[in-house]
């Protein structure tokens, strides 16, 4: 009878499982700010070795509108194409990019629209008698927001905080991503080349960080 080799000696050496980072991104101008803040974290994500997705909402032409026909199947699992495959990405990703400009306090209404329709009942938290619970588990989150007003101000005033607890960690602590690292970037229209050159190496230097720490 033939002898097997003996596989005893043979390293299995760990592969290691490649990192998803999914970037969601709103503002209608290709030359802003905040579309340069993406391209440097775009560059970073992939220089870590990250998986990069990018949904810039307004190229694709993303539609906002919530139906009540919409709200009524998402009860009964029931989605739309183009909303499932939302879902697939963020489910697959292990960090999630936001980047956006504060439009009235709040989203700009393609990015509240996104949110709107795509984190679904039975996607993103689950309701019952005893209240809710939230379902998008084990993802970090980065969110880099653009103000023209400036930060130190938004703090006194308290609409810092307000953000802090409604848009940033409020909203996505409630579908269970509960770990969040945010920055509010202020004086869009007041700053140097200097100033904003610090702030693209900022969120290059924080996405680095944050894919290493995966
Ligand atoms: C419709 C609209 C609403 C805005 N609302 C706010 C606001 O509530 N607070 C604020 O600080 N800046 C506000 N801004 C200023 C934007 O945040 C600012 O233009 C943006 O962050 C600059 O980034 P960009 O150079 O990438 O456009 C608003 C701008 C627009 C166009």
């Amino acid at each position: 009878m033939k002898k097997t080799k003996s596989t005893k000696n043979v390293k299995i050496e760990a592969v290691a499982k490649p990192k998803h980072h999914l970037i969601i991104f709103a503002h209608p101008n290709s030359n802003s700010f905040t579309k340069a803040m993406v391209d440097q974290i775009i560059l970073a994500s992939e220089k870590a070795g990250a998986e990069t997705v990018v949904r810039n909402l307004y190229t694709m032409n993303f539609n906002p509108i919530l139906s009540q026909e919409e709200i009524q199947g998402a009860y009964q699992g029931i989605l739309a194409e183009e909303i499932r495959y939302e879902q697939q990405l963020i489910h697959k990703a292990d960090l999630i990019t936001l980047v956006y400009p504060l439009w009235w306090m709040g989203f700009p209404a393609i990015l509240k629209g996104y949110l709107d329709r795509v984190l679904t009942a039975g996607f993103a938290y689950q309701t019952d008698a005893n209240g809710s619970v939230g379902l998008i588990h084990g993802k970090k989150m980065q969110q880099f927001v653009n103000l023209g007003s400036n930060v130190a101000e938004y703090e006194t005033k308290g609409f810092a905080q307000a953000l802090d607890v409604c848009l940033i960690n409020g909203l996505f602590n409630f579908c269970g991503i509960t770990d969040i690292d945010y920055e509010l970037f202020g004086s869009l229209y007041g700053i140097s080349d200097q100033e904003r050159q610090a702030i693209l190496t900022k969120v290059a230097e924080k996405t680095t960080k944050n894919i290493t720490a995966l």
